[in-house]
C-alpha cells in the first residue's frame, strides 16, 4: 500500500475519532434544546396529538409524569387549573386523584368546548381566570385546612400570567406548587416570535415574591414545556 493511502486512512480514522470525542462532550442542553425544538415544531404529531383516555391535552408526557409525582407527594385536596381547553389535562389530574382516592379539580376557561369529560372530581368554570367573580368562586371552594395546588395554563402573555401569579400564588399552601405552563415559548427555546410570556412573568414574580422558589428537580427528565415553571411555596 502506498504511503499516500496509509496517510489518508490514518487521517480519516483520526477525524472519526475526534468527531466521536466531540459528540460525546457536546453540552447536554444543546442536544435537549434541539430535541425540544423538533418535538415542539412537529405539533400535529406530538403535543397537539396527545390524548388522555381519549381526550385531547396539550401536554408533554414527561410533564404529565412529573405531575403524577408531585400529586403523590403533595396530596392536594384542591387542584386549580386555569386553561381547560378540551379537558384532557383535568381528566388526567382526576384520574390520578382517583388512584389516590383524594382531591378535586376546579378548571377555568373563557371558552366552552363540547364533549368535555364529565367526572365527579372535576368542576368546570366559565370565565376569565382573573375575573374577580371567578376568583371568588375558586376561593369559596377551598375548605378549611385544604392543600391547594395551582396550574396556570391559560393566556400565556406575560401580563396575564403575572396577574394570575399574584392572585393564585396566595391560594397555594406551603410545600405545594404553582406550576406555570409553557414557559418554553419566546425562545426558551421554542416559538421565538411569541413575545414576553410565562418565563418573563416567572422571573419578575420571583424577584418580588420570596415565598416561592423554582424547583429544578422537577426538570429531571430534561425535556419540559415548563422550564423554571415548577414553583414551590416554602
Ligand atoms: C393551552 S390551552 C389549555 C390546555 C389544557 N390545559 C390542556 O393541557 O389540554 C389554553 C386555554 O386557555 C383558555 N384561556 C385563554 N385566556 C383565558 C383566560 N383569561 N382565562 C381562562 N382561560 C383562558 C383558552 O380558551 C384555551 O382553552
Amino acid at each position: 500500500m502506498s504511503d499516500l493511502a496509509t496517510r489518508l486512512r490514518t487521517k480519516v480514522r483520526l477525524r472519526t475519532r475526534m468527531q466521536k470525542y466531540w459528540a460525546a462532550r457536546r453540552p447536554r442542553h444543546l442536544i435537549v434544546n434541539e430535541f425540544h425544538k423538533l418535538y415542539y415544531d412537529l405539533e400535529g404529531e406530538t403535543w397537539g396529538n396527545t390524548q388522555w383516555l381519549g381526550t385531547g391535552t396539550w401536554k408533554c408526557p414527561f410533564d404529565l409524569w412529573t405531575y403524577q409525582e408531585i400529586l403523590h407527594e403533595v396530596k392536594p385536596d384542591l387542584i386549580v387549573e386555569t386553561g381547560t381547553w378540551r379537558g384532557g389535562s383535568a381528566l388526567f389530574l382526576a384520574s390520578i386523584c382517583d388512584l389516590m382516592n383524594r382531591g378535586r379539580i376546579v378548571t377555568i376557561d373563557v371558552e366552552e368546548q363540547p364533549g368535555r369529560p364529565l367526572h365527579q372530581r372535576i368542576t368546570y368554570l366559565l370565565g376569565s381566570s382573573t375575573d374577580p367573580e371567578i376568583v371568588q368562586r375558586v376561593r369559596s371552594s377551598i375548605g378549611k385546612g385544604d392543600r391547594v395546588l395551582v396550574i396556570l395554563d391559560s393566556d400565556h402573555s406575560k401580563d396575564h400570567v403575572l396577574r394570575e401569579l399574584a392572585i393564585y400564588g396566595d391560594l397555594v399552601t406551603p410545600g405545594s406548587y404553582v406550576i406555570v405552563e409553557d414557559s418554553n415559548v419566546n425562545g426558551h427555546p421554542v416559538f421565538r416570535s411569541h413575545g414576553p410570556g410565562p418565563m418573563e412573568a416567572i422571573l419578575e414574580f420571583l424577584r418580588k415574591d420570596q415565598r416561592f422558589e423554582t424547583d429544578r428537580s422537577r426538570e429531571k427528565f430534561m425535556l419540559t414545556f415548563n422550564p423554571n415553571g415548577f414553583l414551590r411555596k416554602t
